[in-house]
């Protein structure tokens, strides 16, 4: 039976070769080859916007921070409110106060020099062994096994591995460690998430053009899209709370910024209520109003899912003569897009006032 073959790492380098996607951090075999190596800045930067988020989604972002901070010095320089501002959107904002805490850590611990081991990585701020394995395989060509929601349903494949994630992800490791070549270590990484990004999908998986289809047991089998197997997906619980939109004579408006820990920390916002597990009625809600206001209840709900919940807000509107003392900043409304509104927020400035939220996306594109 062909499937007993092992598959080899050499096979899918060769795919990679010619299907490697052209991604902006990444050094092509090609120019690889060709003795162009990559900037662990880059690596680094580029896999922590990895984590959770699309390579789509990631694109523009990763664009932006070169830009703005070419080096990691630049980063680690920058001032806190102008790195979360040029993440909101990314979400999972604790990403975003790790990196610049690691940026710093770099700077400080190792002279602004990226360290070379696993081990040494993983010391520093928002580097787990995901990462730590990414920068040392990709940026230093070190034979780490690196192991993404991609790279697990390949292997799982390749190997025929029923056992349910996440419990199946040490065996899934150790084949994948033997499978990790010593030259090309980096590619191979990279050629791995390839391959589980494009033809090796959740569903429908193009086994025709895959490189390992001989050496794929669960091919053999035919059982490919049933693995891997995931455990049962829990309910999200929906919260309930209020945003208040209000606005001075100037048409300034009232923007706070949230406490630097837990859930969009150290991002801001448009002053709301708590988040609770509790519908409340619309003066139950107006209570939390940062001001006296005669407040409207605008038609409608911004709704939004997070990792662990679904939120629900009702928002509310005013326009006052005085501001008063309400806490935050009053922001031109041409001015939103400078600051660090998460995508829930943005959501709910597109709910108050459609001109603002037009202006905003014009603003954070252009
Ligand atoms: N997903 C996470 N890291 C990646 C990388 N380096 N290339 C492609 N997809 C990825």
């Amino acid at each position: 039976m062909t499937q007993e073959r092992t598959p080899k790492a050499r096979d899918l380098l060769r795919w990679y070769d010619r299907h490697a996607r052209d991604l902006p951090w990444r050094i092509l075999p090609a120019a690889r080859k060709n003795g162009t190596q990559p900037d662990p800045y880059r690596v680094w930067l580029s896999e922590i916007m990895l984590q959770q988020t699309t390579v789509k989604t990631v694109g523009p972002y990763f664009k932006k921070f070169v830009r703005l901070w070419p080096t990691i010095g630049d980063l680690a320089a920058a001032p806190a409110p102008d790195v979360m501002s040029a993440w909101a959107g990314l979400g999972y904002y604790s990403r975003a106060r790790n990196l610049h805490a690691c940026a710093m850590a770099v700077v400080d611990r190792h002279g602004g020099v990226f360290p070379d081991t696993e081990e040494v990585l993983l010391t520093l701020p928002g580097i787990g062994p995901y990462t730590a394995a990414a920068i040392a395989a990709i940026a230093f060509n070190q034979p780490a096994a690196v192991m993404d929601g991609n790279v697990e349903r390949v292997m799982s494949r390749l190997f025929a591995i029923n056992t349910p994630l996440p419990a199946a992800k040490t065996e899934i490791r150790a084949v994948l460690q033997t499978l990790v070549p010593r030259a090309r270590p980096g590619d191979f990484a990279q050629a791995t998430m390839d391959l589980g990004a494009t033809l090796c999908s959740p569903r429908k998986p193009a086994c025709a053009l895959c490189p390992w289809t001989e050496h794929c047991q669960a091919h053999a089998l035919g059982i490919a899209e049933t693995l891997p197997v995931k455990p049962p997906k829990k309910a999200k619980p929906t919260r309930y709370g209020a945003a208040f939109w209000l606005t001075d004579h100037n048409g300034h408006v009232l923007v706070r910024t949230r406490p630097p820990s837990g859930l969009l920390g150290g991002m801001d916002e448009i002053p709301g209520s708590e988040w609770l597990e509790m519908r409340r009625d619309q003066d139950t809600l107006q209570d939390a109003a940062p001001m006296p206001a005669k407040w409207q209840a605008l038609p409608g709900t911004v709704t939004h899912v997070f990792t662990h919940f679904a939120l629900e807000l009702k928002v509310f509107a005013a326009k006052v003569k005085t501001r008063g003392r309400a806490p935050g900043d009053w922001v031109p409304v041409e001015a939103l897009h400078t600051r660090a509104l998460p995508t829930v927020m943005r959501k709910v400035v597109a709910h108050a006032d459609v001109d603002a939220a037009k202006q905003f996306k014009a603003k954070r594109q252009g």
